[in-house]
């Protein structure tokens, strides 16, 4: 069939984003991250003080600025990966903090960013050969994808990987900030207006509490290999 459309979607801290860079690196695919793009547009939104000390995203303010906002994946040759680079600075680390965990979801709600990110996400996959991690890519981002899959796996398990991630890099956190943090962002995903994480129909579900990673990487290996 030649080069096709992967789709990982699911819940915060599934692992989607580890098995989708191994799956694109074994395809020699390109790799998407979506999540790092609202991520970044969240630290934008922080760095300019769009985010108030309540809690409160000044959203016009936001939307006004959006075009201002230069986001541009750069391969590190160090990682293999790519880094996030926001207005060509490099803020990969910066936005895996907590600090940006705790308001990406209110800012991935707004129409007119998801509209921006979305035709960026298109555009970048549009010749195939990729393999795109984030909340609404078998649904909206490229509904014709063709293969689709939904990570689940128990909050508890998806917040222990997450803490225990975020103590390697040396973050201050405890587990049931953590856990807190997991469960809001799967609550806001799942239920705001445009676009709520959702499994799409045809796509395969796969709950990966009780698997390894070596185990979860050959079945989803082995699922491409029947389409591709
Ligand atoms: O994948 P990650 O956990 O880094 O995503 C961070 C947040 O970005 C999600 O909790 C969600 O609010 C938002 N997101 C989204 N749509 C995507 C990818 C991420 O709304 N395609």
């Amino acid at each position: 069939m030649g080069k096709i459309t992967i789709a990982i979607d699911g819940y915060s801290s599934t692992g989607k984003s580890t098995i989708a860079k191994r799956l694109a690196a074994s395809l020699q695919y390109i790799y998407v991250d979506t999540g790092a793009m609202y991520r970044a547009v969240t630290l934008y939104a922080l760095n300019q003080g769009l985010i108030t000390e309540a809690g409160e995203v000044k959203q016009a303010d936001l939307i006004a600025q959006l075009s201002e906002v230069k986001l541009k994946f750069v391969p590190n040759r160090e990682t293999g990966r790519s880094d996030m680079f926001l207005n060509n600075v490099n803020v990969e680390q910066e936005i895996r903090k907590m600090r940006v965990s705790g308001f990406v979801s209110q800012i991935a709600a707004i129409k007119e960013v998801r509209e921006k990110l979305v035709k960026m996400q298109q555009e970048m996959g549009k010749d195939k050969g990729v393999v795109m991690d984030g909340r609404d890519i078998g649904t909206v981002v490229f509904p014709n994808a063709e293969l689709k899959l939904f990570m689940t796996a128990s909050p508890e398990t998806r917040a222990t990987r997450r803490y225990k991630e975020l103590l390697v890099k040396g973050e201050e956190v405890t587990y049931a900030e953590v856990l807190k943090n997991v469960e809001d962002r799967d609550r806001i995903d799942s239920t705001r207006s445009i676009s709520p994480l959702t499994k799409a129909k045809d796509a395969i579900e796969f709950d990966n509490s009780d698997m390894g990673l070596e185990e979860q990487f050959d079945r989803i290996y082995s699922y491409a290999q029947r389409v591709i």
